[in-house]
């Protein structure tokens, strides 16, 4: 049976523009007749052209929800989790509740690590990164759970190598992704009935990418125009394929961590070795 194109509960955070746009259309095209994806992002323009990209070229049908809401605002995550979760009916009605978190931030890449001492600027970061996951996932987990045995619940948080592999400027950014990977891995081990992985998207042109020319860290900025030129620096779409590649073919071990060029068959060691040298 397959794992996406059945009756689906999506929620896509971030989807106002990059990934998250292209992860909500492309979960759009999968998903059946009777799905109801939200998507969710601060900016309602952004994430009114994704749901219009969406009617127009998968499915004007599809019941696609814009909600506008700040990650990194306690009091918005705490609005959204009840717009999200508490009005969704009858879930006996959905066999796939799949909760994804793309949203994120770079940090104050444009700051060395001693330069921290913004209480609010680091607390606002772990929020939209860490604290706000945290949150919804619970109370997705607390709506769907009494639901039939079969219905599948899965979990996808969206990771990067920086959470591994310490670069000058992505103080911020690789804690919230390290610490991000743990709390899922943990959850991992106590939900054995959800799956749940943490997808590499590799390098993707974005927004997000092109801000990484105002990290003060010179090297790093040398190092993603040269990623920019490489045949391994992907655009959006490819990206959410291999994502909905991996959650179709459901091989991976919960909690752990999937490789966008594992998925897409790319060979990276060189790659790799090359990167940790720069
Ligand atoms: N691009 C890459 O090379 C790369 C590599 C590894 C991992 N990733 C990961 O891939 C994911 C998507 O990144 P991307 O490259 O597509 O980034 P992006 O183009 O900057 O998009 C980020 C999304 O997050 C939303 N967002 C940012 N701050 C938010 C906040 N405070 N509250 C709610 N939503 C917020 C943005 O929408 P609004 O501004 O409208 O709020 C946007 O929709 C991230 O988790 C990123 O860490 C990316």
């Amino acid at each position: 049976m397959s794992v996406l194109r059945v009756r689906t509960f999506a929620v896509v955070t971030g989807a106002s523009r990059g990934l998250g746009r292209m992860i909500a259309v492309q979960l759009a095209r999968e998903i059946k007749p009777g799905s109801v994806i939200y998507i969710t992002a601060r900016t309602l323009g952004g994430l009114e052209e994704t749901a219009s990209i969406i009617k127009q070229n998968v499915n004007e049908n599809l019941d696609v929800r814009c909600v506008a809401a700040d990650l990194s605002d306690a009091k918005e995550v705490d609005q959204l989790k009840k717009l999200l979760f508490e009005n969704v009916g009858d879930t006996s009605r959905f066999e796939h509740a799949i909760l994804i978190h793309n949203a994120a931030s770079l940090g104050a890449i444009g700051k060395f690590s001693s330069e921290l001492d913004d209480v609010e600027l680091i607390q606002k970061n772990c929020l939209l990164n860490v604290t706000a996951p945290i949150t919804l996932t619970s109370f997705f987990l607390k709506t769907f759970k009494s639901c039939k045995r079969n219905l599948r619940k899965t979990v996808v948080q969206i990771t990067a190598v920086s959470g591994i592999n310490p670069r000058k400027t992505f103080h911020l950014y690789g804690t919230v992704k390290a610490g991000r990977d743990m709390f899922f891995r943990v959850m991992a081990l106590e939900e054995p009935e959800v799956r749940i992985l943490a997808y590499d998207p590799g390098f993707v042109a974005t927004e997000m990418f092109n801000t990484l020319q105002e990290s003060k860290d010179s090297s790093l900025r040398a190092t993603a125009k040269y990623i920019a030129e490489q045949s391994f620096f992907l655009s959006p779409e490819k990206s959410a394929h291999a994502l909905m590649k991996a959650l179709e073919e459901d091989r991976y071990e919960s909690g752990s961590v999937v490789r966008c060029y594992d998925v897409m068959n790319i060979d990276v060691t060189e790659m790799d070795r090359q990167l940790q040298s720069k």
